[in-house]
Order: structure tokens, then C-alpha cells, then sequence
């Protein structure tokens, strides 16, 4: 996501946090700011775009300053501009704070700091966090006490860094569910949201626990609670080469974003169900739309496709609306025939692929409703669709798409759930699916240790001359994910497809040594799924099932099972047995020395035909 620097000591810091920056440039961004101590005042100096814009204005005029924090941001409240970038001060100018992470409540605060008469000039939720703690401030108590005070009433994740014009020795730091680390030197020390960022200078790192709040000063730091009370500092010395530090310390950016995803989970809920569990996007059409429209078409590529036809289970089976899901290739010159009040919605990580722009072109040409649900704000289908939904995974680096494709089925659950609210659908279960929703991270976080499981399954099965990934219902739907990471990362051949469908031809090819995973979260057809378990086993293929750990059916009938925590509800259920699923391709790509991360013929972003 974005990157946080911090440098205070006796070198020229704003030079330190601007080369910290470019250590992070990694990790992707959009725009950029330094906040420094210049003579009484703090300086602020923030640009759209890439880092070496930022580089020609501090040429231009080289500042130097013994304290400088900065920050890379990649957009999630307002599109990338010089206003949204960070740092932002405090109503009064007396702090500047940088951000990482989304802050839940910030509307409602913005609201009641406007009544106060406070004015704001960014759309950004930083700004909201920035009024809040310089209110504390105000009151005449030290940085580190407003900081302390004024976090409580912050709802989110974030990873908050604060200077203030008055106490020109401190930097102030906190953090709930958002990296941040400390690096210590002598007479000097260093801050950052990933260790990258710190190595050219120290590797004695502290890093900062959850809901601590650190002080930094050129002689040393200080952490303490939100009661006040000082915590003990436990340096760790890294050896991690920089490529290790960027992953992590993971081996690939692929297994560090597969390990992300609970935390992806959680941003892309963030600040989208209230108090009366009602779900809120920002964007979106209001509800009389949800009455009119009659149809959905679902038009996306790859993995996004995938999701699609997630989309399509839940608004079939909770909103019983008509849903097709288009491969974007085929409706641009399919000439399908659209409903004057149907909805088109574009699924895409990059918002750039060539095939979705040109299908989202033709349904603007048609005149049909558009959304757009994306990862990268600022981008072509975001800004070209009537409204958009950003799924909030933050940067995805790997070509193969993990947390991307999470956070896509996760936003198409909330809005089938909010249209569920607005149309008021008798029998929908809606208020016990958000409770689920809300627990899905530790359900994550539960699927996340099957690894040791799945590396063993990955020895026994990384020769395979072919992988099935089979299943019925929704289980039928992440085999095709589950099947396109094996393929496109360890590049086995798979056939994926219903269950139910084997007889009818596939099954000619499954003989000794062929592998195949069954998905069972789809409770109600684990009997009929049983007889396709048994109809591969007879003819020697081996068979693992993925399912939840209160199945008492199908592991009695398999080789091997991985068993996810259930939700009480389907599609969260196999949308936790897709983990467990991308670690086995990982791993068996790993065992056969595939460049996970970078595979063969493909590219991240798509942009031509
Ligand atoms: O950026 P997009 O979501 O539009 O990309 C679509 C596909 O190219 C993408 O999902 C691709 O299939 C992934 N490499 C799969 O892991």
C-alpha cells in the first residue's frame, strides 16, 4: 500500500525520507509529499504522480531540516491529486500527519468537525484524522498526548505519523492493523511502514506493536500505551538482503499476498458497514436504480472473471436477478443484446486490461449502466465507468492474482447484500451474512495455517502429469481460479469443470498419477459430489477435497483434505477454500523451480489485445 518515511538527526532528513521513498517505490503509489521543520513553520511539499516529480521541486530548492516525514500514497479517498497527497495539517496548521490505512468513521467525524466549523481541503480521510488530533492539540498538551487521546476516536486501520511546528525534536507515531517500524542509529533514528525502507541505513529495528505510540528524538525513543504506560524496547537485528526485505521476508511476492489477504479482507470492508450493520459504498447508484434494473452482465478477464461468476451465484440466489458473465474478449464482438435497464459491471484489478475498456466502451456507446469494481483508483475503467467500487487490496505485485480476486468476490458480496437491503428481499439472511463478513479475517487467518498441510500435499503431488479441479454449484466457480493458478504458476495442465460433468467426457482422462480436488463448501450436494469422488478413485486418479471443518461427509471418501473454518455461508466458505488453493499451486510451483512471481508469456496488466 503507501509508504511511510521518518528521519530525525543530524544529517539533511528531507534528503533521507525522499531516498527512504524511493526504497519503497516497490510497492506502487500516486502521488507523494515531504512534511520538514523549516525554520518556525513545517513545510509541506506534496505532487501527483511519480516520485521524481517530487525529486525536481526539492531540487529546485534543496531543503535542509534535522526532522522530515514523507509519504507515498496510493489513492483510496479521492483520486491521486496534489491536494489529496499527504502530509496534511491540522485546522490551526500547528501539525502535519501522514497516513496509512482508511479511516472507518471519517466521514461522520468530517461531519461533526464542519459543524465545529473546521475546513477541509482534501477529500482524503488523512485530513479528517489530521482535524482530530490537532483539536486534541489544541489543548495545549504534549504531541504524543493529543496523538494518544486523539486516536481513540479514530474507527480503522491505520499506521498515523505526526510532527508538530512546536516541539520541533519529536515525531509521533501509532499504529492499529497498519505496518510501522522503527530504525535505530546512533544519535538518529529512522521510521517507516516496511523494513526496506530502513536497510541502507541501520538494521536494528524495532518494530511497533498494535495500538502503541512511539516518540522519536534524535537521543532515542520512547514507546508507551494508550494508558500511558511506557513499554519495554526490544530491538531486532534484520539480515534479510533489500529483494528479501521488499517481499517481507517471503520468498515470492506471490506467497507474501496470499498471506496479506486477511488483512485485505479487512480494508475492503473498512468503513463500508455501519453500526445497524447496513452496507455503504461510497460511490454507488442511488436506490431507485436497484429497483429498475432487470439484468446484470458481468464482463471481466482472467481471475476478475472468476469473481464474476461469484457475482453471479449471489445476485441469482439472493436477489434472484437475471445475471450473464461475459469474458470481456467475447462481448466486444459478440454483439450481445442488453437491456436498456440492465446493469454492466467491469471487473478488473488493474482497471487497464485492453479486452474490459473496449467491452466498457461498447456499453457506453449502448447507453446501459455502468460500474466499475477495481483495484487502481485513477485508472481507465475506474474513470471511465458512471460509478465505481474500489476493492481496497492495495498493490498487487505478483502477475498471478490472489488477494486481487478476494477482495473483488468480497465487494460483489456487500453490494448483493446492500441491493438485498435496499430492495428489502424477504429471506435473505442479511444481518447474519455481515456478521460473517466481519469475522472472515480470523477466518482467513485460520485457512492461512494450513500451510504445513499443503506443502506436504505440494511433495507428494508436484509431478502430476495433470490436475482436476472439480466441484458443484459454487465450489464449481473457484475450481476455475483454483485450476488457472496451477496452470499459469507450475504450469501443469488442468481440466476444470462441474462435478457433474466428468461422465460426460473429461473422465477419459483420468488414470493413475492424475491428481484431483474436489471443492466442498457447497453443503447441500456433498452426497451427489461423493459419487464424482468415488467415479475418479475407481480409475486410479488420487483425489483432496477442500472443504469446511464441520464436513462429516466427504473426507470419509478422499485421499487426502484440507478443512476452512465455515461461516454459515456458502460463498464466504469457498471463498476461504480458494486459499488453502493458491498455496497448493504455490508451492508446487516452488518445488519445480518455477519464476513464480514473473511466469512465462504472461504480463501483469494486459493493456493490448
Ligand atoms: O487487471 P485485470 O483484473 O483486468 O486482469 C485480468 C486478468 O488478466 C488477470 O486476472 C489474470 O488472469 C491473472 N494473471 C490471473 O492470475
Amino acid at each position: 500500500m503507501c509508504g511511510i518515511a521518518g528521519y530525525v538527526g543530524p544529517r539533511n532528513s528531507v534528503e533521507v525520507v525522499f531516498d527512504q521513498l524511493k526504497r519503497l517505490e516497490y510497492r506502487g503509489y500516486d502521488s507523494a509529499g515531504i512534511a520538514y521543520l523549516n525554520g518556525q513553520d513545517i513545510k509541506v511539499l506534496k505532487r501527483a504522480g511519480k516520485l521524481s516529480v517530487l525529486g525536481a521541486l526539492l531540487e529546485e530548492a534543496p531543503p535542509e531540516s534535522h526532522l522530515a516525514i514523507a509519504h507515498s500514497r496510493w489513492a483510496t479517498h479521492g483520486p491521486p491529486t496534489d491536494i489529496n497527497a499527504h502530509p496534511h495539517f491540522d485546522q490551526f496548521e500547528q501539525i502535519s500527519i501522514i497516513h496509512n490505512g482508511i479511516i472507518e468513521n471519517y466521514l461522520d467525524l468530517k461531519e461533526e468537525l464542519v459543524r465545529d466549523g473546521h475546513v477541509f481541503h482534501s477529500e482524503t480521510d488523512t485530513e479528517v484524522a489530521a482535524h482530530v488530533i490537532g483539536q486534541e492539540y489544541a489543548r495545549g498538551v504534549p504531541l504524543e498526548e493529543a496523538v494518544r487521546v486523539g486516536v481513540k476516536r479514530l474507527r480503522g486501520a491505520y499506521a498515523l505519523v505526526v510532527i508538530s511546528k512546536n516541539e520541533r525534536e519529536k515525531i509521533v507515531a501509532t499504529r492499529n492493523a497498519s505496518p510501522l517500524v522503527i530504525g535505530l542509529g546512533e544519535a538518529e533514528n529512522y521510521l517507516a511502514s516496511d523494513i526496506p525502507a530502513l536497510l541502507p541505513y541501520t538494521r536494528q529495528v524495532v518494530v511497533l506493536e498494535e495500538d502503541l505510540i512511539a516518540v522519536l528524538t534524535q537521543d532515542g525513543i520512547r514507546i508507551f500505551d494508550g494508558q500511558g504506560n511506557d513499554q519495554s524496547i526490544e530491538p531486532i537485528h534484520i539480515e534479510w538482503d533489500i529483494a528479501a526485505a521488499q517481499k517481507g521476508g517471503y520468498e515470492h511476492f506471490m506467497l507474501k499476498e496470499i498471506h496479506e489477504q486477511p488483512e485485505v479482507i479487512a480494508q475492503c470492508l473498512a468503513g463500508r458497514i455501519d453500526e445497524k450493520q447496513r452496507i455503504r459504498f461510497e460511490q454507488i447508484f442511488s436506490e431507485h436504480v436497484w429497483h429498475e434494473v432487470d439484468r446484470v452482465n458481468i464482463i471481466a478477464c482472467g481471475t476478475a472473471y472468476h469473481a464474476g461468476l461469484m457475482g453471479k451465484y449471489l445476485f441469482e440466489k439472493l436477489l434472484r436477478l437475471p445475471t450473464d458473465v461475459f469474458h470481456s474478449s467475447e462481448f466486444r464482438y459478440g454483439d450481445p443484446v442488453l437491456s436498456p435497464k440492465s446493469l454492466a459491471i467491469f471487473i478488473s484489478q488493474s482497471g487497464e486490461t485492453a479486452d474490459s475498456l473496449a467491452a466498457l466502451r461498447v456499453c457506453k456507446e449502448r447507453r446501459i449502466r455502468t460500474l466499475g469494481i477495481v483495484n487502481v483508483i485513477g485508472s481507465s475503467i475506474a474513470r471511465e465507468c458512471d460509478r465505481t467500487i474500489f476493492t481496497q487490496a492495495g498493490p498487487e505485485i505478483s502477475v498471478a492474482s490472489t488477494k486481487a480476486y478476494v477482495a473483488q468476490v468480497l465487494v460483489l458480496t456487500m453490494l448483493a447484500l446492500s441491493v438485498a437491503q435496499v430492495k428489502e428481499m424477504p429471506g435473505v439472511r442479511v444481518t447474519e451474512c455481515v456478521h460473517a463478513l466481519r469475522s472472515l479475517r480470523e477466518r482467513a487467518q485460520e485457512a492461512l495455517t494450513l500451510e504445513p498441510q499443503v506443502i506436504e500435499l505440494a511433495k507428494q503431488f508436484f509431478d502430476a502429469p495433470l490436475f482436476f479441479f472439480l466441484g458443484r454449484g459454487v465450489d464449481a466457480h473457484v475450481a476455475l481460479e483454483a485450476a488457472l493458478k496451477m496452470k499459469e504458476i507450475a504450469y501443469i495442465p488442468t481440466q476444470e469443470s462441474p462435478a457433474g460433468e466428468m461422465k460426460h467426457g473429461p473422465l477419459a482422462l483420468v488414470e493413475p498419477g492424475v491428481v484431483a480436488v474436489f471443492g466442498a463448501a457447497e453443503a447441500s450436494v456433498r452426497e451427489k459430489l461423493v459419487s464424482n469422488i468415488r467415479e475418479v478413485q475407481a480409475r486410479g486418479g488420487t483425489v483432496l477435497a477442500v472443504t469446511t471443518r464441520d464436513d462429516a461427509i466427504v473426507p470419509q471418501a478422499t485421499d487426502a483434505c484440507l478443512a476452512v473454518p465455515g461461516t454459515g455461508f456458502e460463498v464466504l466458505d469457498a471463498l476461504l477454500t480458494v486459499i488453502p488453493l493458491q498455496l497448493l499451486a504455490y508451492h508446487v510451483a516452488r518445488l519445480k523451480g518455477c519464476d513464480i512471481d514473473m511466469p512465462r508469456n504472461l504480463a501483469k496488466s494486459v493493456t493490448v489485445e
